[in-house]
């Protein structure tokens, strides 16, 4: 079967709606890009799925914290201090590389791995992924504030007034969505590794003594979820991280990878975080963020999991592990799990004339009700169903000339391309059964 490459999933992107160059039309802006009408939809999906699966349970709740936060946030955090990657440039072609990216043989001889010239690459340094901006109208280092490299430290510093106006007691997680900003050096891959992109984490507030068993919990609990989500077992898998790879806050991680097209890289991080940000927090603000255990009448510092995923980055997982080129019928088809398909049902007159088009339209808008549907009546019935194969649509239906006698219409199924005939009033129903038991 054909390999999805990066190359076709970019075209499919962009031919069918779904993600384009950002700017486009002033030659772009490097790795910045705009959902389209589909691409909004399968995102907005993804995340809604996320959602759920985290606030649905009793014991988690949501919030959504500030893009600008305190300067001493991040202060206490850590990044001022270390959220730093080794940037080298090169001399001659003034490329810049990471460090770490740069292969140990080139590095070696300071060979540049864009133009090949050796002993052209500078010394390290340190270079930090914050974007800074000015908080007012005037410039100067007072009114410095940061754009959020990552949503978590807006719930670490508001886990005390969730905690107390819900009255959940630990152990309790609290979710959050949000767009976080990193000035990378290597952007790339398409969405995969941007400067402005969305996250979806939880923090899960533990007693410590049981912070083992809830890494391992969730763990397995975010590998389920991108099982559920459609993406094939296979391609997915847990890499532990070595003492010398762990983050300067963590115990334990784990991340979830997926094998891309440009190889096996990280998709989540899931990580124990012992209670290194809440002492930080508690030291640099000088508020006490105990926890009271009434139960107990111990006073802690919880242990925190955490559970750290890019939704730009699970929909191109979704893209890339949804591709099939159906070589039998010469179709490419997004084989999107019929809960991501950003439009469920596609509605086609055989024909627009002799009554038929009205017939669907009526359709199209008694469905609108129930699912996002789409009404089409441009060209062949075929290139339409190939249309919406390449935007992932589950179920196709066809108005046709037994339509106007007997009621009843034709509901194509995208994988199997297996129809029934079915009346037309019945169509919501079937197609809200199979969307559930898909
Ligand atoms: N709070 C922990 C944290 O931010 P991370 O491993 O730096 O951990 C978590 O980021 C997830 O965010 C990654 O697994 C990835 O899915 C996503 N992510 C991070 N940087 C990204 C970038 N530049 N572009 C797109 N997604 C990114």
């Amino acid at each position: 079967m054909p390999e999805a490459t990066m190359d076709k999933i970019v075209a499919l992107a962009k031919r069918r709606g779904f993600v384009f160059p950002s700017s486009e039309i002033y030659g772009g802006l490097n790795s910045c890009w705009d959902y389209g009408p589909f691409g909004v939809e399968l995102k907005k999906n993804i995340q809604e799925f996320w959602w759920r699966s985290m606030t649905l349970r009793p014991d988690v709740v949501g919030l959504d914290a500030s893009i600008l936060m305190h300067p001493k946030v991040w202060e206490a955090s850590g990044h001022v201090e270390n959220f730093t990657d080794p940037l080298v440039d090169c001399r001659q072609c003034k490329a810049r590389f990471r460090e770490d990216e740069i292969p140990p043989e080139k590095m070696a001889k300071r060979q540049c791995p864009n133009c090949g010239n050796k002993d052209t690459l500078t010394e390290a340094r340190r270079f930090n992924l914050m974007f800074k901006t000015f908080m007012g109208p005037v410039e100067e280092d007072a009114s410095v504030v940061y754009l959020r490299p990552e949503t978590a430290q807006g719930i670490y510093v508001n886990y005390l007034n969730v905690q107390t106006t819900t009255r959940l007691k630990v152990p309790f997680g609290i979710a959050q969505v949000g767009k976080a900003f990193r000035n990378e050096i290597t952007p790339g891959n398409f969405i995969f590794r941007t400067r402005e992109f969305e996250q979806m984490e939880m923090q899960f507030f533990v007693k410590p003594g049981e912070d083992g068993k809830w890494f391992e919990y969730w763990r397995n609990q975010r590998m389920e979820y991108y099982q559920k989500l459609g993406i094939r077992p296979e391609k997915l898998r847990f890499h532990p991280h070595e003492k010398d790879e762990l983050a300067h806050y963590a115990k334990e991680a784990c991340d979830v990878q997926y094998e891309f097209p440009f190889g096996w890289q990280e998709l989540e991080g899931i990580h124990n975080r012992t209670d290194f940000d809440l002492k930080r927090h508690q030291e640099y603000s000088g508020k006490s963020l105990l926890y009271f255990d009434d139960a107990t009448n111990e006073k802690y510092l919880p242990f925190i999991i955490e559970t750290s995923a890019g939704l730009n980055r699970t929909m191109l997982t979704v893209l890339v592990d949804a591709y099939w080129e159906d070589t039998a019928h010469e179709r490419v088809v997004l084989k999107l799990h019929p809960r991501l398909a950003p439009i469920k049902a596609v509605i086609c007159p055989l024909v627009k004339k002799d009554g038929l088009a009205e017939i669907a339209e009526k359709i199209t808008e008694d469905l609108r009700w129930h699912f996002p549907v789409l009404y089409d009546q441009q060209g062949g019935i075929g290139k339409r169903y190939y249309r919406q194969d390449e935007i992932g649509t589950p179920y196709g239906i066809t108005v046709d000339y037994q339509t106007k006698e007997d009621q009843t219409v034709t509901l194509r199924d995208r994988d199997t391309l297996d129809q029934i005939r079915l009346p037309y009033t019945a169509l919501a129903q079937e197609i809200e059964k199979r969307l559930r038991s898909a």
